[in-house]
């Protein structure tokens, strides 16, 4: 998959993607040439090498040919004749940031390596290659390593730079992206996803202008405001149809994805650790290897382009312990009791969900200490005996005998002011003490870049964890970092905060997960906080939001989609009226828009009716049919439009697939609804909902018709069946060979 020719010009490929870039032959810099869909191999790529003397250049000594501020680059650098962002700044001992990384060597490796404490995509060797260019700064000892995965079944490059520092003298690290490339045009749209709690990830869509636009982090976590993710687009593509590369970077932490174009319309495309309050000091003998990104390209549009993502992510991200089991069914108190909870109400809401058909009890925040509201008690993980007076052992042993497993919720990376681990070491605390530290929720983040507070938390989980059967956590984290300080760290590493926080989070994940590994985590920041592939590679499943109303989920979970596979959407069923925006829906619309996530409810059990309690069990058996599907089917956003949204799952062998349908205000005398499918086998035939046979060709090109054919005006409109507010249809498909 990886050619590399005489004149070093590298070639990676495979069935769906090309990837091209050069050794410039005078100054030893690699030049970017392409990046986009298959091309055949060819003996050279010397004719996509482009070159224009344009007055005001600035040229590199001794070179009149090579200006590399209209050259297409692979990973600039500040101080070869560019004017735009780098993808490296490094300072020098003399103060200075400038550099010049020469092509040493390369090396093409079948699988790929390890990168030591940080999430990454895996692969066998069968599967996919490596390419390691090694590039020596010509001013110093620093070594400079990029690295290019391919795997045969995606249409992605994994990308990631490392810098190792051979010399004797210290250098400082300001930026390394994961990656970097310059794009012949400017003819795009920007989407991301964007939002705030309770309001995650909704889609965003503009025109590229002249200049940098960037989406970005500075909280200490990928955050509600932005994903770790973009993608260009060209103006006319849709969900089905047109170019689209998407970018994704393997990271929790502050992250930066920018696009700069330039007046010869050039976009730089860029991706890793956002640079801001960010410093790494490079001791001799050491390396830093950034995150991983993920770029991918696709002719098939914006859906084409999730299709990637969710695949790659399911087969190279997620522990393959999960990707394909059903996870299990739970009932979370969250939403039913808050803080109000006693064993006795845990243990009745348990009884209900048996009853139901709910496999697992999620005990959420209060269980500990002290806890019975959001002003106390973090930090401190001993059962509240109080509210749980026979310990937590009994309550799990009375929830597996009504026949549940157990969960339990933590937040681990925080610390109440009132705990004794506060109390004795304050210095836990990030912030420096002689100025403001902030408290967010009233609470502080405790210093995740020192190993032996990571090493606390998790002596603590770990007692918990080995004394009380429990099969799940729910790994909550609810403020952000403003005040990046740590004690611990020296006043020259201070700028290796933030990166280092993240990479004690990663060090609690591995170190809960190599003592428990049947353990199921599911991750969440205050919702949907840090929804990112870092956290997918430890916990399969992430909470996407504190807003458990089925009209807001329908944005936040199309908006997810676009990114992450279904199986990684926390959805829960709750109240009504909805708790964030006192909206009363069906019961039937929640269920059906949770059903397209993992499946849950979230509210109290015991509140409802027999035909409530009913509709639920009904909902829970629609789901153990459909979950296969949802979870290793492909996806595709039907119609995102404000008051009609439609999801499809199609399974991978066409045999079935499953479409929800919502509306969310009724309108009088509508218009006819078609929804045309997509994605189905070719040349045979469907049965709807178990009866209904119809072609494939027929529900691609005409569509499930949404109305009923009323021909004669025996029924007049108030005797007809009305699609009220918030209603919602589901339509399973079978595939059945024509009569
Ligand atoms: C924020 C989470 O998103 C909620 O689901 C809940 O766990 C609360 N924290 C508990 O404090």
């Amino acid at each position: 998959m990886i050619e590399v020719n005489q004149a070093l010009e590298f070639h990676i490929k495979n069935s769906k993607v090309s990837y091209i870039f050069r050794v410039m032959e005078k100054t030893g810099i690699l030049e970017h040439l392409y990046f986009g869909a298959a091309i055949a191999s060819e003996k050279s790529y010397l004719y996509l090498v482009e070159r224009e003397l344009r007055t005001g250049n600035n040229l590199l000594t001794g070179d009149y040919t090579s200006s590399l501020e209209h050259i297409k680059q692979e990973f600039p650098v500040y101080g070869t004749t560019d004017f735009r962002y780098p993808a490296i700044s490094v300072k020098y001992p003399a103060g200075d940031t400038i550099s010049h990384f020469r092509y040493q060597s390369h090396r093409i490796i079948a699988g790929k390596e390890k990168i030591s404490g940080l999430p990454q995509t895996f692969g066998k060797k069968e599967n996919c290659e490596t390419l390691i260019v090694q590039l020596q700064d010509q001013y110093s000892k620093l070594v400079l390593e990029l690295f290019y995965t391919i795997f045969t079944d995606s249409a992605s490059i994994i990308r990631s730079a490392q810098i190792k520092n051979n010399g004797s003298e210290t250098f400082q690290i300001e930026q390394l992206a994961s990656a970097s490339f310059d794009l012949p045009d400017n003819d795009y749209e920007l989407v991301h996803l964007t939002g705030a709690w309770a309001r995650e990830t909704h889609i965003e869509r503009k025109q590229l202008f002249t200049g940098r636009q960037e989406i970005s982090s500075t909280r200490g976590a990928s955050s509600h405001i932005h994903n770790p993710f973009m993608a260009l687009c060209r103006p006319n593509t849709t969900e089905l149809l047109g170019e689209v590369y998407g970018f994704s970077l393997i990271y929790s932490g502050n992250f930066s994805a920018q696009v700069e174009v330039d007046t010869y319309h050039v976009s730089r495309c860029q991706i890793g650790i956002n640079p801001f309050q960010f410093q790494w000091q490079l001791a001799p003998g050491t390396s830093f290897h950034s995150p991983e990104a993920v770029l991918t390209f696709t002719k098939k549009g914006l859906n084409g382009m999730s299709q990637n993502f969710h695949d790659l992510f399911r087969n190279h991200l997620i522990n393959q312990k999960w990707v394909k089991k059903e996870r299990p069914i739970l009932v979370n108190n969250w939403e039913a009791t808050y803080f109000d909870f006693t064993e006795e109400k845990i243990l009745r809401l348990a009884q209900s969900a048996k009853e139901c058909g709910i496999e697992m009890l999620v005990l959420d925040d209060g269980w500990f200490k002290g806890r019975n509201n959001d002003e106390t008690s973090l930090g401190n993980w001993q059962v509240d005996e109080k509210k749980i007076p026979n310990g937590l052992p009994n309550l799990s042993e009375k929830i597996h005998q009504v026949g549940l497993k157990f969960g339990l919720w933590f937040e681990p990376e925080m610390i109440s002011s009132d705990t004794p681990l506060f109390q004795k070491n304050p210095e836990y605390r990030l912030g420096q003490s002689q100025k403001n530290i902030s408290h967010g929720r009233n609470q502080y983040v405790l210093d995740f870049s020192n190993p032996e507070v990571v090493e606390t938390i998790f002596q603590q989980m770990a007692a918990i964890l080995s004394t009380v059967e429990i099969e799940y956590v729910k790994w909550d984290m609810n403020r952000y970092i403003s005040e990046a300080y740590s004690s611990f760290l020296s006043k020259e590493q201070q700028g290796e905060v933030f990166h280092r926080y993240i990479l004690g989070v990663y060090n609690l994940y591995e170190k809960i997960l190599t003592k428990f590994p049947d353990l199921l985590i599911e991750s969440c920041a205050g919702g949907g906080g840090r929804f990112d592939p870092g956290l997918l590679y430890y916990a399969p499943q992430t909470w996407a939001s504190d807003d458990t109303d089925a009209v807001e989920r329908l944005k936040i979970q199309s908006g997810a989609s676009m990114v992450y596979p279904l199986s990684t959407i926390g959805g829960h069923i709750s109240a009504v009226p909805n708790h964030q925006v006192g909206r009363t829906t069906t019961l039937k619309m929640r269920g059906d828009v949770a059903l397209f996530s993992t499946f849950g409810y979230e509210l109290d059990l015991n509140q409802l009716n027999a035909a409530e309690k009913q509709e639920i069990a009904q909902q829970i058996q629609t789901y153990h049919k459909y979950s296969s599907l949802i979870q290793t089917g492909d996806f595709y956003q039907l119609a995102c439009e404000t008051n009609q949204v439609a999801w499809l799952v199609v399974s991978k062998n066409k045999q079935e697939a499953l479409v929800g349908f919502y509306q969310i205000l009724a309108q009088p005398n509508q218009p006819y609804v078609r929804l045309k499918l997509t994605g189905l086998a070719k040349d045979t035939s469907y049965q709807v909902n178990g009866e209904k046979l119809r072609t494939s060709s027929s529900l691609e090109n005409i569509g499930l018709i949404l109305n009923e054919n009323y021909t004669d005006r025996t029924k007049e409109y108030w005797t007809r069946q009305q699609q009220h507010d918030f209603s919602s249809r589901i339509f399973h498909l079978q595939q059945m060979q024509p009569e």
